[in-house]
């Protein structure tokens, strides 16, 4: 039966592109033990270093004591509890939206809004470099699905023409995950009015991060879409997804929403370890602060080693690499150097764009970056100089 199988996965390995999960231990700061070894982080979505906040575990903790580790059943089957509802209540006054539901993953989050609201005859566009789980979410009702090139907005609005009788969603990442670069929000707003187009925004990556109160994309252009989605597993350093919108979307959610419906509860204990860091991200803005001069230090010190960055102001810095296999041996290098850094390859990028995905966090220190840039700049040297000489 395997037998079936194993094609896919030999081709996938010919083409560069299997994956293997690191056995990490997590430590101070940044750092983590990788086979006896320590290594400084630049893989991790932990923006403002509160996963480890004492803060969030002891919350964390006495819900645990209090209420058990799992929540032991679906929302409808009793165990939605006040901890979610307090995580909701709170999150909708800090993002500013009338209603939030919270999911157990932001994944399922997006699943649950394409899936419920998304008519069989609708039309979905997406940003090219939407999140998977967009594009998942938008394939699952409709075949009316299209991607519109990254950030043209001429092109979309040419599809949305071409299905002006339909109903529309657009739908983007705020900050995109792999470009680190930012959702062109008011314009978007523009032709969602226009079109009279559903407007979903997933800012996983801005929430807690943007703006200077951190309520991410929405303060930052001070605007909002129709609905947005996050995590608690990025900037929150939690776990756990969650929309925001008005009364009647989270309503139909809470009623059609199969990934919400069927699947069992975020369990309360997350659900108060991500009150606990909604709060902390507030009152300990200096984290916010701490961050974006380390994302203005690491983008003067990459500019200086001519190292091909791309043009984003967030956490996420990619170094464009552009070949799959000099990609990989530059991830291989700096962990040989002591440098946890990912490389991304298609298909989670298109073809010719692979690259080093670099999340900075506040918690990383400038002597830090110098030294992955440095390793970065001689490490590419060192492997084209390898590659033309083949
Ligand atoms: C933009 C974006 N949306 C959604 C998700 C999924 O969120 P979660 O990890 O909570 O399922 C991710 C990554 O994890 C993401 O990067």
């Amino acid at each position: 039966m395997s037998l079936t199988f194993e094609p896919a996965l030999n081709l996938h390995k010919e083409k560069g592109l299997y994956r293997e999960r690191k056995i990490l231990q997590s430590l101070d700061g940044m750092q983590r033990r990788y086979e006896d070894k320590i290594f400084c982080s630049f893989s991790s979505n932990d923006y403002l270093g509160l996963s480890k906040h004492p803060s969030i575990i002891k919350s964390f903790k006495q819900a645990a004591d209090d209420f058990g580790v799992g929540s032991g059943a679906s929302h409808f089957l009793g165990a939605y509890n006040h901890f979610h509802q307090e995580l909701e209540f709170a999150l909708a006054e800090f993002l500013n939206f009338p209603k939030v539901l919270v999911f157990s993953t932001g994944y399922m989050a997006n699943l649950g809004i394409l899936g419920s609201l998304v008519q069989r005859k609708a039309a979905v566009f997406a940003d090219k470099l939407s999140h998977a789980s967009l594009i998942d979410g938008a394939k699952l009702n409709t075949n009316f699905f299209k991607r519109y090139p990254h950030n043209k907005l001429a092109q979309l609005e040419k599809h949305l023409t071409q299905f002006a009788s339909r109903q529309k969603f657009i739908v983007t990442d705020g900050v995109f995950s792999m470009d680190g670069d930012i959702a062109l929000l008011p314009s978007l707003i523009g032709i969602a009015q226009k079109f009279s187009s559903t407007l979903l925004v997933d800012d996983a990556h801005g929430i807690g991060v943007l703006g200077k109160k951190g309520i991410g994309i929405c303060e930052l252009f001070q605007c909002k879409p129709d609905i947005l989605s996050g995590g608690f597993g990025k900037a929150f350093g939690c776990f756990g997804g969650f929309v925001a919108s008005n009364e009647i979307i989270i309503e139909n959610l809470i009623q059609f929403a199969r990934p919400y419906m069927y699947t069992t509860a975020l369990p309360p204990a997350l659900a108060k370890a991500a009150y606990t860091s909604l709060l902390l991200l507030q009152t300990e803005s200096w984290r916010r602060e701490r961050l974006q001069s380390l994302i203005a230090y690491f983008k003067r010190a990459a500019q200086q080693l001519e190292l091909p960055i791309l043009p984003s102001q967030t956490a996420i810095q990619p170094i464009l690499v552009k070949n799959t296999g000099q990609t990989l041996a530059l991830s291989a290098y700096l962990l040989q150097n002591g440098f946890l850094v990912n490389a991304v390859r298609p298909p989670t990028v298109p073809e010719n764009t692979s690259r080093l995905r670099i999340s900075l966090s506040a918690l990383h220190s400038e002597n830090e970056i110098d030294r992955l840039l440095e390793h970065i700049a001689l490490g590419l040297k060192l492997i084209r100089i390898n590659d033309n000489s083949v």
